[in-house]
């Protein structure tokens, strides 16, 4: 991070002329017969002169006219100005001057922000003039704070890019308008005010350029809540999920709040459902502190809460909330502070820290938590609980799931610390063993509860309840700190190949390691045997379920830079070709058909019948799983990807091969040769769903030629280099002449739907002569609704309105068969017909890559944005669902392949051609080309 300049405020920062304003609030309210106070005053901070005299009236329930406003502001005003002849550089606020000192001898860039337009006057009175590059004022700019303009005129001012200029704030606005600058925000002040700053303090006295700087650091690595609001509580659970790569929870509350939706997904332990047929079971909840406060239970909406953040550690993957609550008001205050960890370094271990310590008063301090099987998965049930075990110190439940019979064992051993002595006890109440610590604290006393979780399925133990008895148990007797060190070991060694350094764009950066964090914590770190959903685990959506998501969008960042995983994602699909074979016979086709979802075994699991998204009476037939068959292409996709990135032949010749070979099969048995002595494949569903059972998407004939052809290259491979498995595999798959012959007939006569003149590819047959789009409707920027949504199903299907890109999506994945020109055509038609903003969370990211292909660099960066906002900020909101596994892949791939500009060849060598955004002044990333790391560092 570079830090070339800072921007401060006036009042509160570098000096407190807020008694001055009080002053002469005050004297107008007198002669004026108001009431006020400096309880009211201090609402004033920060806020416009008018918005200060509103919130006046309001006080005294008075109105006024336009002209009394405007008389009382300049009033008002005119005694402020003239009291500020009293200003003296004694007015200065402690340790103002130091810092803007060492910043200038460090060569930091300073200026002066302030709305105020006696801001001059002030600075010439606290002779602090000198210290100052630019003055930036209420003469600067027309919009006040929050507006970013303020600021960003003193950046140009000073000829420093935003991203380098951190403005020092001591109000909200300021800081709001400080981060929609896309500036660092320095705050100074309370949490409540300022806790939305990248960093905050108190005052400027004693702190350092080195302080700030660590600060900024580490929110450049911390996705941070200031404010809890029940209204997005389901979102923020979503984006504040941790997890192992065994297991993820999401970020719900230790001690419950109303509505909330706590759960914690374990790979493969699955369970029947009606309708979507499978989901993983919600695992016992291990979350959970129950705290009361002198007989007080905890909750968020009780008592008085202050000083409150949440907040998530992309380092080391640790959630944290800090908080001091007053459970009444003469009752003491205590400062409450969580922490839970899911280890990087063990998939079954995980660790719940729960410190309680007295600021106020003395208080009777009741800690109870445990394992809890009263858990559902919206609404439906999944466990029968076996056994269950409660003594003082661990407890435990044992669970089979109802209709798959997986055993899985929750344990959890606690350690108690305190200043003062704690009594110990249990409860055993059915399906909910707990622990109890208690302790009578004085102020300035705490009371600390560690909890080690342990997390045992059967599939890892044959007997789950002794190991995860004994698990427990051993990682409380090694401690809390010891776990942590663990985990922060395991997560420095992943951050080490895998983070993505994104400098002039803060935004931008945070967005790209968090979502590079969303997908670490979901890949299956420790079986082949489970693959990444397309809302990870961290949500109810799609029921866990495995899409063309996990090949085409998320696996090429693991094949890249944490090969071992993109192998067991394909391991996965390697297991499931015996589900994949079954469907294909079950269709009459040979061959593999891989599943369009795919959750334990590889058989088809996407629902048939659905109910309507608008009309709750209306059942809608999702025709996915019989018809979207480009999946099995996609899987080819990822196999042949896997292999060029890492050159891993020994995988290949044992597992990918079959992948690519059984699929092909399956292509070539479902191709129709017609009439007009093409193949054809009709009533299919392409990657843009607005639009199913249609006859020849050229994204599906397109791959699948692809496929047969690359089929034809690998079986040429194992010939020449692995003869025996050649022959194994022609005899295990039937790969017979005849059938190769047939192969080579499919890919010759494919139809394909491309203007030979022109270039422009046809999404399938009949889409030119569909209805055009309204580009006025399209294009709105008040549009809340997809398109889908807003012209029915039948009625969108009828208009070239697109989910996601479908044609580009082709020209992505195939770059070396289409020229320049043939991009860019298509490009133009089709980008445009794409609903973007609510279609599908897929597209940005690729649009964003086909965008930087044909040189539109504003669109790529929208794109981008797009995608990197698609969770943290919850644009399509069902963020609630999970996190959008495909849009956090594609970004990695838009930073990567797309403004990096990174090509492997088929040689192994690499190059880039890369186009950053214009503001970016900085992108490295590492990857490994056939097992060697390559480290690169862009800076323009
Ligand atoms: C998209 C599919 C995607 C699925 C799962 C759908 O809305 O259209 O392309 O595979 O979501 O993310
Ligand atoms: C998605 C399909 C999916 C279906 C059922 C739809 O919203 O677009 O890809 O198969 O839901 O889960």
């Amino acid at each position: 991070m570079e830090l070339r300049a800072l921007i401060f405020d006036l009042d509160g920062v570098i000096t407190d002329t807020a008694e001055y304003h009080y002053r002469s609030w005050q004297r107008l309210a007198d002669e004026e017969g108001m009431r006020f106070s400096r309880e009211i005053n201090e609402r004033l901070r920060g806020v416009s002169r008018r918005a200060s005299l509103q919130i006046m009236l309001d006080e005294n329930g008075r109105a006024a006219t336009e002209e009394q406003v405007t008389e009382w502001m300049e009033r008002k005003n005119n005694y402020y100005v003239a009291s500020l002849d009293e200003i003296t550089p004694a007015d200065l606020l402690p340790g103002a001057v130091a810092f803007i000192q060492e910043l200038r001898a460090a060569g930091v860039k300073t200026a002066l922000g302030s709305a105020s337009r006696n801001a001059q006057s002030v600075i010439d009175r606290l002779a602090v003039a000198h210290l100052l590059d630019v003055i930036a004022d209420g003469f600067s700019v027309e919009r006040p704070k929050p507006e970013p303009d303020l600021f960003l005129w003193a950046a140009d001012k000073l000829g420093v890019a935003p991203a380098n200029c951190a403005v020092v704030e001591d109000a909200a606005a300021g800081i709001d308008a400080a981060l929609a600058a896309g500036m660092w925000a320095v705050g100074l002040g309370p949490q409540e005010r300022v806790g939305h700053a990248h960093v905050r303090f108190d005052s400027l006295e004693g702190v350092t350029l080195a302080a700030v700087l660590a600060g900024l650091e580490n929110a450049a690595w911390t996705v941070a809540e200031a404010v809890f609001d029940p209204a997005n509580q389901l979102h923020k659970e979503t984006i504040f999920t941790v997890g192992n790569g065994a297991f993820c929870a999401r970020g719900s509350l230790e001690e419950g709040y109303p509505g909330d939706m706590p759960a914690c997904f374990v790979h493969r332990v699955w369970d029947d459902m009606p309708i979507n047929f499978t989901e993983l079971a919600n695992l016992p909840r291990w979350t959970g502190v129950d705290v009361w406060i002198d007989g007080e239970r905890l909750r968020l909406d009780r008592g008085q809460v202050s000083a409150y953040r949440r907040q998530l550690d992309l380092r080391s993957g640790v959630l944290s909330r800090s908080f001091h609550w007053q459970p009444g008001e003469d009752g003491p205050v205590v400062a409450l502070h969580f922490e839970r960890c899911t280890s990087l370094a063990d998939p079954h271990t995980a660790l719940v820290r729960t410190q309680v310590q007295v600021l106020q008063g003395a208080a009777e301090v009741r800690l109870r938590t445990g394992v809890d099987d009263h858990v559902e998965n919206t609404g439906l049930l999944h466990w029968r609980r076996i056994d269950q075990s409660q003594s003082e110190d661990v407890v435990w439940l044992h669970e089979r799931t109802r209709a798959t019979d997986h055993d899985l064992v929750v344990a959890a051993a606690v350690t108690a610390a305190a200043d003062a002595p704690v009594t110990a006890a249990f409860s055993d109440a059915d399906g909910q063993p707990a622990v109890e610590r208690r302790a009578r604290l004085a102020a300035g006393q705490s009371l600390t509860l560690d909890k080690f979780v342990a997390i045992v399925p059967d599939l890892d133990a044959d007997d789950p309840v002794a190991a995860a008895q004994s698990k427990a148990q051993a990682a409380a007797a090694a401690g809390y700190a010891a776990l942590c060190a663990a985990n922060d070991a395991a997560w420095t060694s992943v951050w080490q190949d895998m983070d993505v350094v994104i400098e002039g764009d803060i935004e931008a950066q945070l967005a790209m390691r968090f979502n590079i964090f969303q997908l670490v914590i979901a890949a299956p770190r420790w079986t082949e045997r489970a693959s990444i959903g397309a809302k990870t685990l961290s949500g109810f959506g799609y029921r866990h379920h495995v899409f063309w998501d996990t090949e085409i969008f998320i696996l090429p960042m693991f094949a890249y830079a944490q090969p071992e995983l993109a192998r067991n994602m394909l391991m996965y699909r390697y297991h499931n070709l015996p589900g994949a074979r079954q469907k294909a016979a079950g269709n009459g086709y040979e061959g593999a058909q891989f599943p369009w979802e795919s959750a334990a075994d590889g058989t088809e699991v996407t629902p048939t019948w659905v109910t309507h998204f608008a009309d709750p009476t209306k059942l809608v037939r999702i025709w996915t799983g019989d018809i979207e068959i480009h999946i099995t292409a996609d899987v080819a996709y990822g196999v042949m990807q896997y292999w060029h990135v890492t050159g891993d032949d020994a995988w290949m010749r044992d597992h990918g091969a079959e992948i690519v070979l059984d699929g092909a099969s399956f292509f070539a048995s479902a191709a129709q040769l017609e009439e007009d002595g093409r193949y054809h494949y009709r009533n299919v569903i392409g990657p843009d769903e607005y639009h199913d059972r249609i006859d020849d998407n050229t994204f599906t004939n397109a791959m699948a030629k692809w496929h047969l052809e690359t089929a034809l290259e690998v079986l040429a491979w194992l010939e020449r280099q692995h003869p025996d498995k050649h022959g194994q595999l022609a005899a295990a798959l039937d790969l017979s002449p005849e059938r190769l012959a047939h192969w080579l007939q499919v890919i010759d006569a494919m139809a394909i739907l491309q203007d030979p003149e022109t270039g422009l590819i046809e999404q399938f047959a009949g889409y030119f002569d569909l209805e055009d789009v309204d580009i006025a409707v399209l294009r709105d920027p008040g549009r809340t609704k997809s398109m889908q949504a807003l012209l029915d199903i039948e009625g969108c299907a009828e208009t070239q309105n697109l989910k996601q890109p479908d044609v580009l999506m082709l020209q992505y994945l195939l770059p070396n068969r289409f020229t320049a020109e043939q991009v860019r055509v298509n490009y133009d038609y089709y980008d445009p017909r794409t609903d973007h903003e609510h279609g599908s969370s897929l597209g940005p990211s690729i649009s964003a890559i086909m965008a930087c292909r044909v040189g539109d660099a504003e669109g790529a960066y929208q794109h981008f944005m797009r995608a990197a906002r698609a969770d943290l900020r919850d644009v399509r909101h069902n963020a609630s669902d999970g996190i959008h596994a495909a849009s956090a892949g594609g970004l990695w791939q838009a930073a990567v392949l797309g403004f990096g500009g990174l090509q492997l060849h088929d040689d192994g060598s690499w190059t880039m051609q890369s186009q950053l955004p214009h503001h970016w002044t900085r992108l490295a990333f590492k990857f490994y080309a056939r097992g060697q790391l390559q480290t690169v560092d862009i800076r323009p």
